[in-house]
This record gives structure tokens, sequence and C-alpha cells, in this order.
């Protein structure tokens, strides 16, 4: 349904004077929330003008506000944080008038909270102690209907690499939200005392079953921070082991607030924002399937472009994500340094400039693949636009890092069926589609002898290690590894499934990553049947990657069963073989030169 513009809200507003609280324009801006996604861009912009316009607008009491979707924290610096929660007077998320009316239906949402001319007014307390015996940094801000009752501030004044905890409550008044905890970056530029440690996780699908994966970080507790590659919610309308709501395929703004809020009951997720800072970036699913910057599977023009609006206002508003570059809108690709021991470039693959993809088909064969195959080859083509590129070459060319990671969201190592398919690329929905935009991330690291670059990926709901090699430009031998320029490190799902998990029994699954092995000499251990994540330890001398699976989705438990372990050394560009890849020995797939035990 169409709802009132914010204007003739603000004249209800006025009419209430007696009990008024005088609500500061500055007490809105400290709430980041409100720059979902853009102020410089009106059709982006959350109407702040609209709202200030109801500067003598009342407040919820504390009565009848709750925190209702737990703490997040996200986007560490050496000094800073981005601290997330919501306050509200209700569950239901808030219905909106940015809904691509007449060109999508125009659902009807009982249930969504409709618009209200109150704020809530919350404070935070961030401190080193759990009893916050002393305070570091406080903050005041509103919160309204008109970011879904989000409330995101940026704590500041921290100290490098140091543990803090954070909570929030109503303003002067004793309710108070659960208390979250987080690690602030190591000091950039510095040296950093000890190895760090990570989690790195992609597709999460609800729908699919229980986010134990999350879970088991909570539980074991040797982590840093963790990543999110992106697929962090789905769009389907989809009903499995779980539902997603609202029962349909998300198009609106409120069916984006509304799926991410429902993610946001998983007991394994919540307990993972409240225990670490995490660092996101997002892929299709956020927005749509296979989508590219004109458009997706199932949406093109401008239902699209509307649907987009939605979703990326929706993420930024239940996100604890900075907006790094207010200029441009849509930009989410960031850098982070920890210390001088590495910098990671988290990269938007997807959403923000990337040309044309297949929607549906493989490996040229079904949907619109024909179409692309015949564009792969474009010099001109890219997967991050060239905005990105700029940023990205100039980024690693110029990082006096030890490590440079790169959170990809799809795919970068080639991957083909060999002489099955003609070594044909399956996937041109990964790097495999926009070769261009590989060989100039090539082009950089060989110009610049840049060392010890290791991506990192998801999206493809199976596990890939592979070496960084140039094939077809530049001489690789798959056994020693000599000629690569990197290595890849791809993670399987937290509950997506795989094209064969569920479906087959693991020796005909292990059979399929052998040949995949067999077909790509750069792909050192391929699994396809466990869902799960992967740790990375970073030190000095060696970075370490561990794969961890997990088995029961259907109920909520802690089980996990280690898959494989992968060594990089200092300057060596390349997995370490010891004797083969991953110390000759792996528990599931298929490994290159190894036993699978
Ligand atoms: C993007 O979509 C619009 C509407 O469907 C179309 O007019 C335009 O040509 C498309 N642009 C590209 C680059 O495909
Ligand atoms: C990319 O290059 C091709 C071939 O040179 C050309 O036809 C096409 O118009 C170019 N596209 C853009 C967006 O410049
Ligand atoms: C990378 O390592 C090689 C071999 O040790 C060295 O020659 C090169 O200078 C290094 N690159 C940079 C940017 O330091």
């Amino acid at each position: 349904m169409m709802l009132l513009p914010h204007l003739k809200l603000s004249a209800a507003a006025v009419a209430l004077t007696a009990t008024a609280t005088i609500v500061k324009a500055s007490s809105f801006e400290n709430n980041l929330a409100y720059n979902s996604p853009s102020r410089r861009h009106p059709s982006l912009a959350v109407p702040l003008a609209h709202i200030y316009k109801r500067q003598t607008g009342d407040l919820f009491t504390p009565n009848e506000l709750s925190f209702t979707h737990g703490v997040a924290s996200g986007d560490p610096y050496d000094t800073s944080v981005i601290l997330w929660t919501r306050l509200a007077p209700t569950t239901e998320n808030v219905a909106s008038d940015l809904v691509p009316g007449g060109i999508v239906p125009i659902y009807s949402d009982p249930e969504a909270a409709q618009p209200s001319s109150k704020a809530a007014c919350v404070e935070f307390q961030i401190s080193t102690s759990k009893t916050f015996d002393t305070v570091v940094d406080s903050g005041r801000a509103y919160t309204t209907s008109d970011v879904d009752y989000t409330v995101k501030f940026e704590a500041a004044n921290l100290q490098p690499f140091t543990v803090y905890y954070y909570r929030f409550n109503v303003c002067d008044a004793s309710k108070v939200s659960s208390v979250g905890r987080l690690r602030t970056l190591p000091e950039k530029g510095k040296k950093v005392g000890r190895n760090v440690k990570l989690a790195v996780y992609s597709c999460s699908n609800y729908p699919e079953g229980y986010f134990n994966a999350y879970g088991n970080a909570v539980r074991k507790d040797t982590i840093d921070w963790w990543i999110h590659l992106g697929d962090y919610i789905y769009e389907y309308k989809d009903s499995d082991v779980r539902t997603a709501l609202p029962d349909r395929e998300t198009y609106t703004l409120y069916d984006y607030r509304k799926r991410h809020a429902t993610y946001r009951t998983d007991p394994d997720l919540l307990n993972i924002h409240s225990a670490f800072a995490g660092i996101f970036t997002w892929d299709d699913h956020e927005v749509a399937d296979n989508s590219w910057k004109n458009g997706s599977l199932n949406s093109e023009g401008e239902v699209f472009q509307k649907r987009k609006q939605a979703a990326v206002r929706a993420y930024f508003e239940w996100m604890p994500i900075r907006q790094v570059d207010m200029d441009d809108s849509l930009r989410i690709w960031r850098s982070f340094a920890v210390g001088d021991l590495f910098d990671l470039f988290m990269l938007d693959t997807r959403q923000y400039n990337r040309d044309l993809t297949v929607l549906n088909g493989i490996a040229g064969i079904g949907g619109n693949s024909k179409e692309v195959e015949k564009l792969v080859d474009l010099q001109n083509r890219t997967i991050m636009g060239f905005n990105q590129e700029e940023w990205f070459y100039k980024g690693l060319r110029e990082s006096k890092a030890k490590w440079k990671l790169v959170g990809s969201q799809v795919i970068f190592s080639r991957m083909t069926l060999g002489n099955l398919l003609g070594n044909q690329a399956i996937n041109r929905d990964q790097w495999d589609g926009y070769l261009a935009n590989r060989d100039r991330v090539y082009e950089t690291l060989e110009g610049g002898k840049i060392n010890n670059t290791v991506f990192l990926a998801g999206d493809s709901h199976a596990a890939w290690v592979s070496d960084l090699a140039w094939l077809g430009k530049r001489e690789y031998d798959e056994n020693t590894g000599k000629g690569a320029f990197g290595v890849e490190l791809a993670g399987s799902a937290v509950s997506s499934a795989s094209v064969l998990t569920g479906y087959v029994p693991r020796f005909i699954s292990d059979g399929v990553s052998g040949l995949l092995i067999k077909a790509n000499p750069e792909l050192q251990w391929q699994d396809l049947f466990y869902r799960g994540y992967f740790e990375i330890e970073v030190g000095y001398g060696e970075l370490k990657g561990e794969f961890w699976g997990v088995k029961d989705l259907k109920k909520r438990n802690g089980e996990e069963k280690l898959l494989a372990r992968f060594l990089v050394r200092d300057g060596e560009n390349k997995l370490a073989r010891n004797p083969s890849v991953g110390g000759g020995v792996a528990y599931a797939g298929a490994l290159k030169g190894g036993k699978v035990e």
C-alpha cells in the first residue's frame, strides 16, 4: 500500500506540543542508518529534511521500546568501529512508500508496522570492561520508522588491537540491550604482536538450514574477526527447513527489511554478531539472483533499479557497515589495514558496475549464455567497474603490508571440465566471464612484483583451493606451484546446497571432485559435499587455511569436521608442498598428489 508522505506526518507531529521533546538535527546525524544508502543522491536518500520538520515530535517512552534483534559490530579500524542495534516499538518491520509502484505488485502487508512521527532515543557505551566501569566512548541519537528503527553509531577514541564491550540503552532509562564484544584492528602500518585469525563465510541460506557454521566460531572462540563474502541473505520465496519471511520473493523495501530481520532471528547469527566484529560485502542475493549492473535473472530495467534501491537501503540499515564514500552511493568496496601484517581488499564484483553476466545456462549452453560467450574476450569488459579496478590496482601496488588479502564474492581461478567440454569455462558468472579484468589483475601482480596475494572467495557453495596461475599466458607447474602469483582459498556455503550436496552420496561427490582437480591444473583441492566455512591464521612467516565442514543443518548443533589444511609461506606465492599440498592429506573431496582419508 502507498503510505503517507513524511510531510503530511510532520503536520500531525507539530500538533503534539504539550510534552514535546526537542529533537536536534545532530542527534539524527549521529545515527548513521540515516545514510542508508546515500544522503547525497536524492533518489536514494532518507528524507532527513522531512524528519527535521518533526523536531517537535515526541518520543516513545522506554516502556514502549525494546531491542528487537540483538547487537552487532562491524568494519573495525584501529581506533573506531561501527556499532549496530535496533530499538523499536515493534518487532515488525516498517512499511514504506519506497516501492516500485505500478511496476511490481504492491503488496498489502497488513502485518507491517506503519510509519510513526515519534522518535526513539538511544545511547551507546563502549568500555574495556564487561561491567562498564570506565566508559571510553558514548553517544546519543534518535531512530525512527524512516530507517526501520535501526541504529548505527561509530564508536571512536579506541585503542588498537584491544577487546571492548558495548551496549545500548534507552536514553535516560534503565532499559539496556545485551552486551556485545569486539576487537579493534592493530595500529595501521605497525608490527602486530601475534598471529591473527579470521573466519570466512559465504552463502547463508536461512530456509536451507540452521547457521551452525556461525555458531562454531563462537563456541571455539579462537578468531579475532569474521568476514562474510556475500549471499548473507537470499531473496527467493523459499520454505525448507525454515520459512524465509516475507513468504514471497523480495522486491520492496519492506520485503528486504523483513528478510534481514528474519535472518537475524537465527541464534547463531545473533551470537556471532555479538561476539566478534564482522567485515561484510555483498554478492547477488542481497539484491537478486545473478545480478549485474542493469538487471538480474528475474528483473530488469526500472523494476530492477527500484528493487536494488530497496535492497541496498535495507542492507545499509541492517548491516554494521561503514559508507566509505558518500559521493558514490552504491560503493561498498573498501579496504582494511591490519597493522603491517595484511591489507584486506573487500571487493564488489557483483553490484557496483558488473557488465552483463550469464543469467542462466552453463558452459555456453542455455539461457543467455551463448550471448555472453561472444563477450568474454572484450577488452572493455569488467566485473568490478573501472573506478574500482583503478582503486584495487593502486591499492595492491602501494600496499606495504606483508600479505594482500582479497575478498572476492566469486571465484577468481579458472574452472573447467577439461577435455570433457573442450576446456570451456563452466561458469561465466565468475571471473571466468571477465577475462580482460582478470588479466589486468595478473598484469598488476606481475608488473608490481607483488608478493603474498591471497584471494578469498565464496558464491559457489563448494570449496576450491588453487594456486593463482595465469594460464595460457605464463608457465605454471601444477606439481611444484612454480609460476604462480599467489593463492586462492574459496569456501563452501554456510547452508546453501551445492550442485551435488543432498542429492548424491559422498563417494560420487568425491569422484566429481577428482575429475575437477584433474581438469584444472591450478586446482589443488576441491570438495562439493560439505557445507561450512574456513579459517585463516595470518602471521609474518606463513598464512594457514583450515576448512571446516558442518554436517546436520536440520537442527541447531555444534558438530563439525576438519576437511583440509593449507599453508602459504612468505614470499612463495603458491601453496606449500609438504610433500604435496595440504600436507598430502585431506578428509573430504579430492586432493592433488595426496590422499583423502
Ligand atoms: C538497461 O536496461 C534498460 C531498460 O531495460 C535498457 O533500456 C538499457 O539499454 C539497458 N542498458 C544496458 C547497458 O543493457
Ligand atoms: C566494447 O568494445 C566493443 C568492441 O570493440 C565495442 O563494440 C563496444 O561498444 C564497447 N563497449 C563499450 C561499453 O565501450
Ligand atoms: C617480491 O619478491 C621478489 C623475490 O623475493 C622480490 O624480488 C620483489 O622485489 C618482491 N616485491 C616487492 C614489491 O617487494
